[in-house]
C-alpha cells in the first residue's frame, strides 16, 4: 500500500515541506496502521523543520509531526486492545519525528502512542486535544498542584497550550492571568476565559501581577516564552510559588532569574507520558472535561494536507488563538 506523507530534505522555512507518495509496509510488531483524518500542529514541528528543536532531523527525507486522529486500519503482531475500525487519537511523543512523524494520510505508529477516541470526539478535536491539554495538565496539576483560588500567570496565552491552561485553571477554580505580546488579542482572550489579560508591550508585568494578587505575586507562572524576559516573569512568582518553564518561543538566551528563593521547574511532557499512573490520571481528567464540555479545544483554523506549508506559515505568523489543524481527504 502507498501513503502520502510530508517530508523535508533540508532545514528551512515552511517551503521545505513537500508531500510525497511512499510505500507503507504492513504494521510491524507492536504497531498499528492508522488512516489519518486530521493532524494537530504544534510549535515543536516548526522548530524541528527549521533546526531549532532540541534534537536535529535526519536529512534528507525527514518526516515530521506528533499529533493526529483517525481510524485504525490494521494491527501488527502483539498488539492488544485495538482493532480495525477503532477511532483513535495519536500522540507520538518521545520518539524521533524523522522516522515516526505523523503528517500524512496513513501511518504506522506504536500502539502505545494511541489513545481511544470516543464517538462524541470528532477527528479535528481528537487531533487538537492531547499534546496541549496533557502539557497544561501535567505542568499545572501534577507538578504545580494548582488549587482553587491560585493566581496563575500564563504567557503566550493564545498558543494552543496557553488556551488549554486557561480552561484548566477555570475548571479548577484558579484565576488565569493571560499574558500576550500586544493588546490585539485581549478581547478574544477575555472571551476565552482569561480573568485578566496583560499585554507585554503595554503593561509592567510584575507591577500588574502584584496589583492583581494583593501584592502576593502569582502562585504559578507557566511560561513558554523564555528569552531575556524570563527574569521579569520570574519576579511575578510568590515566594512559595513556582515558575514552570516549558518552551523557548523567544530563542534568545534567558538569564537565570535571581529573585531567590525561587522554585523553577523545567517541564517536559515526558513527566506525564513516562509515568503510567500520571498518564492515566491525565487521560481521565481530560476525557471527563471533554465529556462535560468544560474542556474544549479552540480551533483557530483548518488547512488541507496539500496546503501544509501554508499551515506552517500561519502558525509562525503568530496571529492564532488556539490550535491549527490540518484535515486529510481520502
Ligand atoms: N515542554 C513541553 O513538553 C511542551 C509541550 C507542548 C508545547 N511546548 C511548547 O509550548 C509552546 C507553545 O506551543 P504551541 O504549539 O501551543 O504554540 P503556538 O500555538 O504556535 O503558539 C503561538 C503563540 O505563542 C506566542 N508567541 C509566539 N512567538 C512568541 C515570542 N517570540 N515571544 C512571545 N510570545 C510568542 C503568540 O501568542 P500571543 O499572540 O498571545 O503573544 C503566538 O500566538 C512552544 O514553545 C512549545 O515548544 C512544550
Amino acid at each position: 500500500m502507498n501513503a502520502k506523507v510530508v517530508l523535508f530534505d533540508e532545514l528551512g522555512g515552511p517551503e521545505v515541506l513537500r508531500l510525497e507518495q511512499v510505500r507503507l509496509d504492513e504494521p510491524g510488531e507492536g504497531e498499528v496502521q492508522v488512516r489519518i483524518d486530521a493532524i494537530g500542529l504544534n510549535r515543536a514541528e516548526a522548530l524541528f523543520r527549521s533546526g531549532g528543536y532540541y534534537y536535529q532531523p535526519t536529512l534528507p527525507a525527514s518526516r515530521i509531526g506528533t499529533e493526529a486522529a483517525g481510524v485504525v486500519e490494521a494491527v501488527g503482531p502483539g498488539v492488544e486492545g485495538f482493532s480495525p475500525g477503532d477511532a483513535v487519537s495519536v500522540l507520538a511523543t518521545g520518539i524521533d519525528m524523522s522516522t515516526n512523524g505523523v503528517y500524512g494520510d496513513r501511518v504506522n505508529v506504536a500502539a502505545r502512542s494511541l489513545l481511544r477516541r470516543p464517538d462524541s470526539v470528532d477527528a479535528v478535536t481528537g487531533a487538537a486535544v492531547w499534546l496541549s491539554y496533557l502539557t497544561a495538565y501535567g505542568a499545572l496539576i501534577e507538578v504545580g498542584r494548582m488549587r482553587p483560588g491560585d493566581e496563575v500567570v500564563i504567557t503566550a496565552a493564545s498558543s494552543s497550550v496557553g488556551m488549554a491552561a486557561i480552561q484548566l485553571a477555570n475548571h479548577i477554580g484558579a484565576v488565569p492571568i493571560a499574558v500576550t505580546r500586544t493588546a490585539a488579542k485581549a478581547d478574544r482572550l477575555m472571551r476565552a476565559g482569561a480573568a485578566h489579560v496583560l499585554a507585554m508591550d503595554e503593561d509592567d508585568l510584575v507591577k500588574r501581577v502584584a496589583m492583581l494578587t494583593s501584592g502576593r505575586g502569582a502562585r504559578l507562572v507557566f511560561d513558554s516564552v523564555g528569552g531575556p524576559g524570563l527574569a521579569g516573569v520570574a519576579r511575578a512568582v510568590t515566594r512559595d510559588g513556582m515558575l514552570i518553564v516549558y518552551g523557548w518561543l523567544d530563542p534568545r538566551p534567558a538569564p537565570l532569574p535571581m529573585n531567590w528563593p525561587l522554585n523553577i521547574f523545567g517541564f517536559g511532557l515526558n513527566v506525564v507520558t513516562d509515568d503510567p499512573a500520571a498518564l492515566r490520571r491525565g487521560e481521565a481528567f481530560i476525557n471527563a472535561g471533554l465529556r462535560s464540555g468544560v474542556l474544549a479545544p479552540v480551533i483557530d483554523a483548518t488547512f488541507d494536507l496539500a496546503d501544509i506549508a501554508d499551515a506552517h506559515r500561519h502558525m509562525e505568523a503568530n496571529g492564532q488563538l488556539g490550535k491549527i489543524v490540518v484535515t486529510v481527504r481520502h
